[in-house]
């Protein structure tokens, strides 16, 4: 017979392991809680359940709550894909509805149901979703390349006299955060305060409640404002959109993007700079070409997709899923962290996954992030001008005493020391660079083709030596000159944004 969630059956003591057997930690049922004790590590916790389960593990949440966990690749992908058979409103769940979950279940935050595109479908996801997405194709990505590149400048300075930084605090917590509030627009908003709200309210502090309703505060004044008066941004493309969103969906939606944008972007943006300081696949290449931090951001959307296990699907009717009887009624955690380490689709999890974008770190079907290719620019170009202002950081401690905040939504690198030289603060609005105050003379008579116009609407003007300064060219035994910028290079100078 196929087998059900135990703990959605009456509780039978019978099933409780005796004292001193190996499972005495669990839960009722015998169940893995993915909280308390014998939670601290949840990846090896994930791999014991796969052993034991397979694709689909009974487990329980905080108070004992039973829930799913989808540790299957093709499990999760089938979840998020079918939604006549799985939906994310939670008002269907038959914990809630039964009234077992209390409302400090560090989840509910996710959980607890919105009128917002992320908890609705059908025709009503559709309204609104329509309306993000729309919003969305207007932001120039362009424009978006310009300001991370920008706000890059900007925190570099802060730290860059020093020879050393943390950038997670100083650098990763803070871009996403910056760029996001340029983009909804509200660019005055972005300091200190608004950071720490928003590590705070995803945190679950004492002080969440008070962090939750200073940003809502900021949002309502945002939507306020745009309704009165429009300008080109986010906040004002949601209000004219015609799907006619109320204030209330408007502001909402914008804490919806703000969120999900800054929690996973901060992770991802962690997690790469981790990667390409300390993996010698990326570190040896990133001196050599662009594309490979394309490639650590995409490697790291593999290896630690930066929401683990947080979004909750609930099942429409009685149904089947990896070998287990779902009930009507159950929830189920999607979980990237687990179904991206499949051993079905990743047998050798050391091989490079160049070129594979099939992770789950952005979901599927019907609530696919929609701001994926923001999330990737701001932390691949937020990764690639970090380096070009910095190009001798290394980790200023061992990887093995590197620590990690983790719970059941995300695991967040807590701190990466790092040293380089001390390096000249730069003009913000100049392109990163590595960083001497007095351009080097080009030795090329490169003026002209510096001069060729680029297709930027705003362009930063290059440093352009006087003509009579230009020295003839360098004998052959010099070494190599610089050479005139090509096409490819070029064009990847426009499309960056400086
Ligand atoms: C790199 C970082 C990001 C990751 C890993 C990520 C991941 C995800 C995932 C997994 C979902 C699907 C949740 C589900 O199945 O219900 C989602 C939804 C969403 N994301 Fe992202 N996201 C990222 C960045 C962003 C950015 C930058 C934005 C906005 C600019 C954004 C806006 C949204 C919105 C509005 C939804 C809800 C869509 C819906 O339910 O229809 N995300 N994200």
């Amino acid at each position: 017979m196929t087998p059900e969630h135990p703990g959605t059956t009456t509780h039978d003591p019978a099933r409780v392991p005796p004292p001193g057997c190996p499972a005495h930690d669990r839960g009722p049922g015998g169940l893995v809680r993915l909280y308390g004790p014998g939670a601290e590590n949840l990846g090896d916790l994930y791999e014991d359940l796969r052993e034991e389960h397979g694709a689909v593990a009974p487990v329980l949440l905080h108070d004992d709550v039973p829930m799913w966990i989808v540790l299957g690749h093709a499990e999760n992908l089938h979840m998020v894909t079918s939604p006549a058979e799985y939906c994310r409103d939670s008002r269907i769940w038959t914990p809630l509805k039964e009234g077992r979950v209390s409302p400090d279940n560090p989840l509910m935050p996710h959980i607890t149901w919105e009128p917002i595109c992320s908890h609705t479908e059908g025709e009503e996801h559709q309204r609104l979703r329509g309306a993000v997405m729309a919003a969305m194709s207007t932001i120039n990505h362009r424009a978006l390349r310009r300001y991370i590149n920008r706000y890059t400048q900007r925190l570099v300075n802060r730290f860059c006299e020093k020879g050393h930084a943390d950038l997670v605090s100083q650098f990763a917590d803070h871009l996403p955060m910056a760029v996001m509030c340029e983009i909804l627009g509200l660019p005055e908003e972005y300091n200190e305060r608004m950071v720490h709200a928003a590590r705070d309210m995803l945190k679950g502090t004492e002080t969440a409640i008070a962090s939750h309703a200073y940003v809502m505060e900021k949002l309502s004044e945002l939507t306020a404002r745009r309704r009165q008066e429009q300008e080109e941004d986010f906040a004002s493309e949601l209000i004219s959109h015609p799907a006619g969103l109320t204030d209330d969906e408007v502001t909402k939606h914008l804490w919806l993007v703000l969120m999900a944008a800054y929690e996973a972007t901060a992770n991802l943006l962690a997690n790469a700079l981790r990667m390409v300081l300390t993996d010698d696949r990326f570190y040896a290449r990133l001196n050599g070409g662009q594309m490979t931090v394309m490639e650590a951001v995409e490697q790291s959307l593999w290896d630690e997709p930066p929401f683990s296990a947080v979004f909750a699907y609930y099942a429409k009717q009685d149904t089947e899923l990896g070998g287990k009887r779902i009930r009507k009624g159950d929830g189920l955690l999607f979980a990237p962290v687990a179904g991206n380490i499949d051993p079905r689709v990743r047998p050798d999890l050391s091989a490079n996954m160049k070129g594979n974008r099939s992770h789950l770190a952005f979901g599927g079907g019907p609530h696919e992030c929609p701001g994926q290719d923001i999330g990737r620019a701001i932390a691949e170009v937020g990764v690639d001008a970090l380096l070009m202002r910095l190009p001798d950081v290394q980790l200023d401690c061992d990887e093995e005493e590197l620590r990690y905040r983790e719970s059941i939504s995300s695991r967040h690198l807590i701190e990466l020391p790092v040293r380089f030289d001390p390096k000249p603060q730069q003009d913000v609005m100049a392109a990163p660079s590595h960083g001497s105050v007095a351009p080097p003379q080009p030795q090329w008579k490169v003026a002209d083709i510096l001069a060729e116009p680029l297709p930027d609407p705003d362009p930063v003007p290059e440093p352009q030596p006087p003509r009579q300064e230009i020295p003839p060219p360098a004998p052959p035994a010099e070494p190599e000159p610089q050479r005139p910028l090509g096409a490819w290079q070029r064009f990847l100078r426009w499309w960056r944004g400086y």
